[in-house]
């Protein structure tokens, strides 16, 4: 496989980032400027202010990524830009910018599905992590990269992928694929509803748990104990026949837990009581019961997908995992031990790469310059996913 040396911008939600990767797999950068800041008080992104930190933030977290990666910008190949799906007003920064580079410089530009490179987030090395960056601006992220290290698992080169059953579980994306290259997959099923993501994003909202939602749940379900919790949550679904997966009645079941029973009508109607009206004991215990409710879920129906590959000629080689919600830590767990029974490798992405990066992006885009799928420079902005 040729060497290229490509850029990656992402704007897609509220972390402004950018990546040089090499070949599509070396990591020679990787800036992230997470807006979680910005965001924190209205305890959800609000798109008008992430689109302009956007514009605040991206020129020196490029600088910084080519910086990082001891690369000036005439050294490029390619300039790589996820492009959908993602908040508009946020995509246009990065487009714009990408844009604007590959016409300056005389480069390629290449459009990259945010979700399919989520999948493709595993594939990379963490060798290059070492030279991770992170521009001055944002806070620290939620997770120790020491973990990330620990738990990571890239293929080596030359092994067999393909054909594999891959899980995207991002705030916006809850989807299962049957993938048969980088850039080949196809959708076995998905939520019907919430996203993964979403889903504990509400219920950290519920709870008063923090934020951002998913790992602050996951920090609060450890002093937790699942079991208490009598009735259990529902379990979406479950055995539905199919491979959709849906989180909207386990979050308005954690809602009436949380709050009781609604009281008064129109105007006045109200609930009960809310989260700080729980001890911290009964908080943990549905932070648990919730976690544990969304991992079985997906483990499910992963387990189903693979089962189902595994009926055509050709059975998965491995699962794939990628998106915000493949950081937390008893998903990592279980999909392991599910991949333990069947015998099959996982590659999971190291913490740093499973929430929005552009190194997925970068690496990505390698496998479009290569097969010459190049784009026109204006390549337009686009909120929903092609996959
Ligand atoms: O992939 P991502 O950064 O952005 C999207 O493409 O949506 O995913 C963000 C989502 C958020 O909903 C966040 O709460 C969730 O990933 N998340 C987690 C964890 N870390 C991030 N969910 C559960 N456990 C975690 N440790
Ligand atoms: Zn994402």
């Amino acid at each position: 496989m040729p060497d290229s040396l490509i850029l990656g911008i992402e704007t897609s939600c509220d972390e402004t980032a950018a990546a040089v990767v090499r070949g599509g797999r070396d990591i020679l950068s990787n800036v992230v400027a997470t807006q979680h800041d910005l965001h924190k008080r209205f305890t959800g992104v609000v798109p008008e202010i992430a689109s302009r930190a956007h514009v605040q933030r991206l020129l020196p977290v490029l600088d910084e990524a080519l910086r990082l990666a001891g690369a000036t910008s005439d050294q490029l190949d390619a300039v790589a830009v996820g492009n959908r799906p993602g908040l508009v007003g946020s995509l246009i920064v990065g487009v714009t910018a990408a844009q604007s580079l590959a016409w300056s410089l005389a480069v390629p530009l290449l459009g990259v599905d945010h979700v399919q490179a989520h999948l493709y987030a595993p594939l990379l090395t963490d060798g290059g992590l070492r030279r991770h960056g992170r521009a001055s601006l944002p806070p620290s992220r939620e997770q120790p990269e020491s973990a990330a290290r620990r738990e990571a698992r890239p293929p080596k080169p030359g092994d067999d992928v393909y054909p594999a059953v891959g899980l995207v579980v991002s705030g916006g994306h809850t989807t299962l694929y049957r993938v048969d290259g980088p850039l080949h997959l196809t959708r076995l099923g998905k939520t019907i509803d919430d996203a993964a993501g979403e889903a504990f994003d509400k219920a950290a909202v519920m709870l008063d748990a923090g934020y951002p939602g998913g790992p602050a749940i996951q920090r609060l379900a450890e002093a937790g104990n699942a079991a208490a919790i009598d009735p259990p949550l529902p379990e979406p679904l479950k055995s539905d026949g199919s491979l959709d997966v849906s989180f909207s009645g386990l979050k308005t079941a954690l809602l009436y837990r949380v709050r009781g029973q609604p009281v008064g009508r129109g105007r006045d109607a109200r609930f009960e009581r809310d989260a700080s009206d729980l001890t911290d004991q009964q908080r943990a215990d549905l932070a648990a019961a919730f976690q544990d409710v969304v991992v079985r879920v997906l483990v499910g129906k992963l387990r189903a997908a693979a089962d189902q590959i595994a009926d055509d000629a050709h059975p998965a080689r491995c699962v794939l995992l990628g998106g915000g919600v493949s950081a937390n830590g008893p998903l990592r767990g279980a999909v392991q031990a599910m991949c333990d029974d069947l015998a099959i490798p996982l590659h999971l992405p190291p913490l740093p790469l499973c929430v929005d990066n552009a190194v997925m992006i970068g690496g990505l885009a390698h496998h479009r310059f290569i097969a010459g799928q190049t784009d026109p420079l204006d390549l337009p902005a686009i909120a929903t996913t092609a996959m």
